[in-house]
């Protein structure tokens, strides 16, 4: 991996990473008489970090931090459009799942790719590694919200 693909691929995750801010702060809104607001605020802090670790790091490599855009809605595809208007937190929760893996899934990818690079400094794989552990913790938090209201979905009540 050249320094010019790594410093793209950083791009992306600040990106992604920036979308996510203002993904969970909506969600905190839209949810704010809940636990899952409170869930979806203290994410929303989370994932403001990971922004400014990612810029630290391109801003190291010298260069620029730049947002690329939406990156959010390719990896969500045709559930993009109706997002906004999602009222039910059990869609949210699966959306986030989504893109949370796919975060992971890029993590893994870009530690894999940068580990025998002359740019796969320790630091830089110490910084993926502990991103890609709050993506997955905050995929099991989603899952185990999910997972609850779905029982309850499939129960009655005598
Ligand atoms: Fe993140
Ligand atoms: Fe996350």
């Amino acid at each position: 991996m050249d320094k010019e693909k790594l410093i793209s691929k950083l791009n992306w995750f600040y990106s992604l990473e920036l979308n996510q801010v203002d993904l969970y702060k909506s969600q905190s809104k839209a949810f704010a008489d809940e636990y899952a607001g409170l869930v979806f605020e203290k994410l929303t802090e989370i994932e403001q970090l990971h922004v400014d670790n990612i810029f630290t790091k391109i801003s190291e490599l010298g260069a620029t931090p730049t947002k690329i855009g939406d990156v959010i809605s390719p990896i969500i595809g045709s559930i993009a459009g109706k997002i906004i208007g999602m009222r039910e937190l059990h869609d949210v929760l699966k959306i986030n799942i989504m893109i949370e893996q796919k975060a992971m899934k890029d993590y893994k990818e870009l530690i894999n790719n940068v580990k025998y690079s002359q740019y796969g400094s320790n630091d830089l794989i110490r910084l993926l590694t502990q991103n890609f552990i709050d993506e997955n913790l905050h995929t099991e938090w989603f899952k185990t919200k999910l997972s609850e209201i779905q029982t309850l979905e499939f129960s009655i009540k005598p």
